[in-house]
């Protein structure tokens, strides 16, 4: 069980009070952010990094002596947790992630070509700058088709890289659904920014990595992911637009535990069915165009909850349940982020002993209402959706029975993964190892797992800054 390195590796971060003020560009800079919410680099990955970097100088190139080593520049890009909004990324929909203190963490010196080595994962990455082929004798490895696909994004983007020796240390265990990839994807391309002194603004940052993990890894992902691990914010979550390519920060009330539980199901058949929501979501939208009864749709998220049931009549009855996951889901989205809003403007009222009660009393019926969304986001996830698994259902069922329970629901894509619980504050760690050793033990669940199983794990979400120099 990792439980307990999950959270010693977890640098603790702390909370910074809202701010109103919008994102507005993003250029990779040193100490941006206040004191108090800029991300440290811990001194177990320098280390590892500064050694690193000297091993690949080493291995690629031929006369080292000429490399000055006094310029090393480090960078960070942070995982996420979804806290609602799932499949409604890829329909023009809802999201609201929060970006979390596990992340990616890249040093890096200047050089001819791209050299990049990951204490993680085998092989050596050389690339030519724009990504366009291998140097010479080596080829690629797997993970660094993430990279090459970071590398031609941006050249195609008129932002050509310029070439670098890069170590890369990874906090964000893969596949466990804290979105390991894009955090990957950010910090090269935050990294190679940053190194050619140029820039994009946060949203084409975020298409330029999406695209790359579209065409270069062959996952067909939406947006969400790549713009959290850019646009996040210390004490936020992030409500997205991903139609309108909008967002805003929401701030956190410090009441909760966010915990990551991954139920250790890998999701073999995941990825041909998350394609397979994607067709069927584009169906129903040209089936809806061409009947024309609710008028003409950009995506499904243009459906209003009012129009939902004319618009699902011309429908076979699967899409129609697909359709109505999207457009409710989108209705929870808002509706969660109208609630953080209000507990975090409650929760910093300091009552006076005759109001107590009554502010008790209204912070009581947002958790309700909290609770409420989540269960039924979780519920429209398995029987609209389709994208359900006994594990996590199992997980999500149990988490209401534990001290500190606040509300849960599956997070991410699917089919297993992880579940994302809400707990008060200080209880969510005792939750999850409960949770963990009930499907550890329970022989339905442990059965169930299937041969690519591996150990549950959780983690206690701390927010975090998106991704920056350090
Ligand atoms: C995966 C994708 C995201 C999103 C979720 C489901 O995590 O990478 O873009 O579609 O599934 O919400």
């Amino acid at each position: 069980m990792q439980s307990r390195s999950d959270e010693t590796i977890a640098p603790a971060s702390s909370f910074s009070p809202p701010s109103q003020a919008g994102y507005t560009g993003y250029r990779a800079s040193r100490g941006r952010g206040s004191v108090g919410d800029s991300p440290q680099l811990p001194v177990e990955i320098r280390n590892y990094l500064d050694g690193a970097l000297s091993r690949l100088i080493a291995v690629v190139s031929p006369d080292r002596t000429r490399v000055d080593r006094s310029g090393v520049r480090f960078f960070r890009a942070p995982g996420r947790v979804n806290l609602i909004g799932d499949h409604t990324d890829y329909n023009g929909g809802l999201v609201l992630p929060m970006a979390i203190d596990l992340a990616v963490f890249l040093a890096c010196l200047p050089s001819r070509n791209v050299f990049l080595i990951s204490r993680r994962e085998p092989g050596l990455v050389a690339l030519a700058p724009d990504g366009s082929q291998a140097v010479s004798n080596y080829s690629l490895p797997e993970w660094g088709r993430y990279v090459q696909g970071v590398l031609v994004e941006l050249t195609e983007r008129g932002r050509p890289p310029k070439g670098f020796y890069g170590a890369i240390a990874s906090q964000i265990p893969p596949g466990r659904g804290l979105s390991s990839s894009a955090a990957l994807e950010v910090a090269v391309a935050t990294a190679a920014l940053a190194l050619a002194e140029l820039s994009l603004s946060p949203w084409e940052l975020a298409e330029a990595c999406r695209s790359a993990e579209q065409r270069y890894a062959g996952v067909a992902c939406g947006i969400m992911d790549q713009a959290i691990s850019i646009m996040g914010k210390a004490g936020h979550a992030l409500l997205i637009d991903t139609a309108r390519k909008s967002a805003e920060q929401i701030p956190m009330p410090e009441l909760f535990d966010i915990v990551a539980i991954d139920s250790g199901v890998r999701r073999s058949l995941a990825e041909a069915a998350y394609n397979a929501r994607r067709q069927e979501c584009a169906s129903a939208l040209q089936m809806l165009n061409k009947d024309g009864r609710i008028g003409k749709i950009d995506t499904l998220s243009d459906i209003t909850e009012e129009h939902l049931n004319e618009a699902t009549k011309p429908l076979p009855a699967i899409l129609a349940k697909r359709v109505r996951h999207v457009v409710t889901e989108n209705v929870r989205v808002r509706k969660v982020s109208e609630i953080l809003r209000e507990l975090y403007s409650l929760y910093r009222e300091s009552p006076d002993p005759k109001s107590a009660r009554v502010l008790q009393s209204r912070v009581d019926s947002c958790l309700a209402k909290l609770r409420e969304l989540l269960e039924d986001s979780h519920t429209s996830l398995v029987t609209q959706y389709d994208a359900g698994h006994p594990t996590t259902n199992f997980l999500v069922e149990q988490a209401a029975h534990e001290p500190g329970y606040i509300g849960a629901r599956q997070t991410g894509a699917g089919w297993g993964g992880s579940v994302v619980i809400f707990a008060k504050k200080g209880t969510g760690a005792d939750l999850a190892r409960s949770l963990i050793q009930q499907i550890t033990r329970n022989p339905q669940t442990r059965n169930i797992a299937g041969p690519d199983a591996t150990a549950p794990s959780f983690h206690v979400c701390k927010s975090s800054q998106g991704a920056s120099e350090l």
